[in-house]
């Protein structure tokens, strides 16, 4: 029987995701690494296994197609793996005009960002509720706080994880299931090319992945 401990993380091929990998790994606790980029996640399950004393498994998928999320959850309860952890860090932004922007785009980013999360956050819960123990850290944004023009669709799935994130909280309490919302400020990852933000944005602080990371352990 494996008696590993495992910890899911979506959007583990890159940025803060693969940051929360990393230390997970780190720490000694499995990882079942979830993002569409098959060979990034291959490199780097083969660079924490070769350094950790820890499984890190590449799990490839499209998490914005509803059809194939399942195949996430069949896995881990068809393999017995002890998940203790679920992060959701896939997810991603755009800039601009609502109006202008390509609507399958920022519809597709809804579906990833929110429904996603929330069916992870569904699965998770339950899991987690048979054992009395688990926790789910959900990436929402500073961008969660307020309406944001020319990131509004983003900013607007930011909320929905925030307001989901208290709102469970609330349900769970006592239950040993722990669910948390980071809302970090910009960090340097691919997030602001992949937003099409294309003039690197001269904020006052830009975090590293680790540091949020450091934040939440
Ligand atoms: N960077 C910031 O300033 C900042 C600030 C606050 C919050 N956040 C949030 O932090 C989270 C992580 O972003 P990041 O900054 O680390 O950006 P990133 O480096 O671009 O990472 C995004 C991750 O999401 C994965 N992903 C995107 N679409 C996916 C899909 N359809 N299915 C599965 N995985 C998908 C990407 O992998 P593949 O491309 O391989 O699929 C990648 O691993 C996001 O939720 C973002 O909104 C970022």
């Amino acid at each position: 029987m494996n008696m590993k401990n495992y910890a899911v993380i979506t959007g583990a091929s890159s940025g803060i995701g693969q940051a929360f990998a990393r230390e997970f790994a780190r720490r000694g606790i499995s990882t079942i690494m979830v993002a569409r980029s098959e060979e990034k996640l291959n490199q780097l399950s083969a660079e924490l296994e070769s350094k950790f004393n820890a499984d890190a498994i590449s799990f490839p998928m499209d998490l914005a197609d509803l059809s194939s999320r399942s195949s996430l959850v069949k896995f881990c309860a068809t393999n017995n793996l002890e998940i203790d952890y679920l992060v959701n860090s896939a997810g991603y932004g755009s800039n601009g005009l609502f109006h202008k922007l390509d609507i399958q785009r920022e519809m597709r980013m809804a579906e990833l960002n929110c429904l996603a999360l929330q069916e992870l956050n569904y699965e998770f819960v339950k899991v987690f509720l048979k054992k009395k123990r688990g926790t789910i850290i959900n990436i929402a944004s500073t961008a969660a706080f307020q309406p944001v023009p020319f990131m509004a669709s983003y900013a607007a799935t930011k909320s929905f994880v925030l307001s989901f994130r208290l709102a469970l909280h609330r349900e769970l309490k006592g239950s040993g299931v722990n669910v948390m919302a980071v809302c970090p400020g910009p960090v340097g990852t691919n997030f602001f090319d992949n937003a099409g933000i294309k003039s690197s944005p001269t904020f006052p602080s830009m975090h590293t992945p680790s540091y949020v990371v450091k934040k939440v352990f």
